[in-house]
Parts: structure tokens; sequence; C-alpha cells
């Protein structure tokens, strides 16, 4: 395992694609202090004030079935959950499938899972100090949501160590997302279930319903007028 923090990179998850491509081992963490050209889900920019936010990559190669690697985005959002409890006054939740949200619904923390030559690269960027007229509207920081300053060492560090429990757990049971826990433990994180969604799909139609669960595929389960859909990707917003 090795853990390397820069001072600047175009995006973490780039970087480790291409270490990837050259044979970088299994558990290469990749931190930077600024992301020029930081990536998010579904073609979007993840943009975080320098020094204010975690900014961090796994290079994952993990012995399991290829069908559970899906897995590794979800219980990346369980760990980065598990510790960002660790913050006094700041109370979070998941928005399937891993988009950490603070109480309010605003988000906190975006994840990013990028496959390329054999190995998976799960990318964070969580926001710590970033301050209101930094961020979209609908994101906030654990400095905002805790009403003080917030350690970024600290919060990386448990994250390294809820990420690494979470990681060899699940590993030595196969990928098993039932057995090594993961299941229960995102679905208890995941505030999505339950709620109404609006959720837009990769071809950019729109789908309305009832999110009933999350199965053992890690996709979503929505309930709509037109019957059961279950998916694996899209974007999805709380309506109520
Ligand atoms: C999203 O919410 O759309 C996902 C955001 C993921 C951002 C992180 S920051 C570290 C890693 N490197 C990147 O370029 N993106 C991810």
């Amino acid at each position: 395992r090795s853990l390397e923090v820069v001072p600047e990179i175009g995006s973490t998850n780039a970087a480790l694609l291409a270490a990837a491509a050259e044979d970088a081992p299994e558990g290469t963490v990749l931190a930077a202090e600024h992301q020029v050209t930081g990536r998010g889900r579904l073609d979007r920019v993840w943009t975080s004030p320098p020094g204010a936010g975690v900014t961090v990559s796994f290079l994952l190669r993990p012995d399991v079935p290829s069908a559970r690697r899906g897995w590794l985005p979800l219980l990346t959002g369980v760990a980065l959950a598990e510790a960002v409890g660790e913050v006094p006054g700041v109370r979070t939740s998941l928005k399937w499938p891993n988009d950490l949200l603070a109480a309010g619904g605003a988000k906190l923390a975006g994840i990013l899972a990028e496959v390329g030559s054999g190995a998976v690269v799960v990318g964070v960027g969580l926001n710590v100090s970033t301050r209101a007229d930094e961020l979209p509207d609908t994101g906030t920081s654990l400095a905002l949501e805790a009403g003080r300053p917030v350690d970024r060492a600290a919060v990386l560090l448990q994250f390294l160590r809820t990420f690494e429990r979470r990681y060899l757990a699940w590993a030595q049971a196969l990928g098993d997302p039932v057995s090594s826990g993961l299941a229960r433990d995102y679905l208890a994180w995941c505030s999505t279930v339950g709620a109404d969604v609006v959720v837009t799909l990769p071809d950019g139609s729109t789908l309305e319903g009832v999110a009933e669960s999350v199965d053992w595929d890690g996709r979503l389960v929505v309930g709509t007028t037109q019957g059961v859909v279950e998916l694996a990707s899209g974007d999805v917003r709380h309506v109520r």
C-alpha cells in the first residue's frame, strides 16, 4: 500500500487510471491539495478550492467476481459516512448511489468510480472547509454543517481507516454484500429508499416514483405508475 499527497494535480482519478495502465499495485492511494480538472459523475466537473476539501482516489484490484465490483462505490459511500459520522454536529445520509448528504439534503461529498486496465479507481471529493459562496446552491461543507472549523487531515485519516476496514471485510467475503454486512449497512445509511424520487436517466429522460429498495446488485428499485424499474445508474432527486 502507498499513500501519496500532492499539492496540485489535474484529477486524482485520471492519475490513478494512468498508473493502473503502468501496473501500479492494488492499494495505491493518491490525495491532492488541489485538483484543477476534477471529474464528477455523469460527465460533470468537481471543483474544490485549494486546501478546502478532501480529494482522494484509491486504485483497487479486488479479487472478487466482476459482477460484485459494482458494490465498490457503495462501499466507499458507507466508509465515508462512517468517517464523517465522527465529526461532532454533522449528520449525514447517502443518496443512491453514493452522494453524501447533510441532514438538510445538501451535498457534502461525491464519489466517482472508473474502470481501466483491470483496475477500479474510486475517487472521493468531500467539502470540508469550503465556504457557502464557493459552493453550488445544492452543496455544503463539514465546517458549514458543524458551525466551526473541521480538521481536514483528521477526516482523511479516519476515512482511510474506515475504508480499509470495509474493503478488507468485503474482499474477504469475495465481494458478497450480504455476508460482509455491507448491504445492510448501506441501507441503514441510505435516505433514498422510502423517498419519492425523480431520476434523470443516462439518456436524459426522467422517471418518477417511490424508491422501494436497493437490490443485491446495488441497483435502485423504483415503483412507478408503469411498474417496477431497476436502475443501474442515474441522477436521483429526492422530492419528499
Ligand atoms: C460526483 O459527485 O459527481 C463525484 C465527484 C467525485 C470527485 C472526486 S475528487 C477525487 C477524484 N478525482 C476526480 O477527478 N474526481 C474524484
